[in-house]
């Protein structure tokens, strides 16, 4: 048995934010085994209670999260015939005949990837409109001056005219070198790279850290996955820290 907050069931099986969940529930339009409910901290069983919202019941779709330390030179698609995929690393535990990426990172990129067999989760996670953030460190050939900064942060414009959406940049440098730590909230294919690329440098390693507020299990090693709890799921839907 799994016991939730009936607004954070709702949000996470109806594509609400908890505050639209709790509007819902105040407002008279979800029951749970037959039963109007007005307290959105009800603790349900979703896996055991039918929850009924504006008049769709839906059931504990039972959908599976994953959360993968994506390794450098395995690509994000579910088959090729060629090269070894993120699919093919799924233990068979977790294993599960409709799973798939959400998003896509380069085959050299590494880090936090989501694979699941929930497709609305999915969207939520990639669609801009929805502004979950996803965190990326960028190690860069050069340093980055403060108008690249700016640029990046009030949206660059990339070589074939694309208009970026502002990011969120944190530079420093370390013993790794030139870092940069950039959140962004679109997908665009190569889109980190080429908004360094616009701005006159390079990157040469990046991984990504975090989506939303969820970071990566850095006890993960690159290659390796878990299931994630509903709390982290939850999370990605978070603001990022
Ligand atoms: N941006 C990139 O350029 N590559 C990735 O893998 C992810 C974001």
């Amino acid at each position: 048995m799994s016991l939730n907050r009936l607004d954070k069931i709702i949000a996470l099986n109806c594509n609400v934010s908890r505050k639209e969940a709790r509007e819902l529930v105040k407002s008279g339009k979800v029951k749970v085994n037959g039963n109007i409910v007005l307290r959105s901290e009800e603790l349900v069983d979703s896996s055991a209670d039918s929850i009924n919202v504006n008049g769709f019941e839906f059931a504990s779709k039972n959908h599976i999260v994953i959360m993968m330390n994506k390794p450098d030179g395995v690509i994000t698609a579910t088959k090729d015939d060629n090269k070894k995929t993120v699919i093919d690393l799924i233990p068979d535990n977790l294993m599960r005949r409709s799973l798939f990426p959400c998003g896509r990172l380069d085959k050299n990129t590494e880090g936090l990837l989501i694979i699941t067999d929930d497709g609305e989760l999915c969207h939520r996670i990639v669609s801009p409109s929805h502004h979950v953030y996803k965190t990326y460190i960028a190690t860069l050939t050069r340093p980055l001056d403060s108008k690249a900064i700016a640029s990046l942060e009030n949206g660059v414009v990339l070589s074939d005219g694309t208009q970026c959406l502002p990011a969120r940049i944190n530079y420093y440098k370390d013993d790794y070198g030139y870092c940069c730590k950039i959140k962004i909230r679109e997908g665009k294919y190569h889109q980190v790279k080429r908004m360094f690329l616009a701005v006159g440098n390079h990157v040469d390693k990046l991984k990504r850290t975090a989506i939303g507020a969820l970071k990566l299990d850095e006890s993960l090693k690159p290659g390796e996955c878990r299931e994630m709890t509903r709390d982290e799921i939850e999370l990605l839907f978070g603001e990022d820290g």
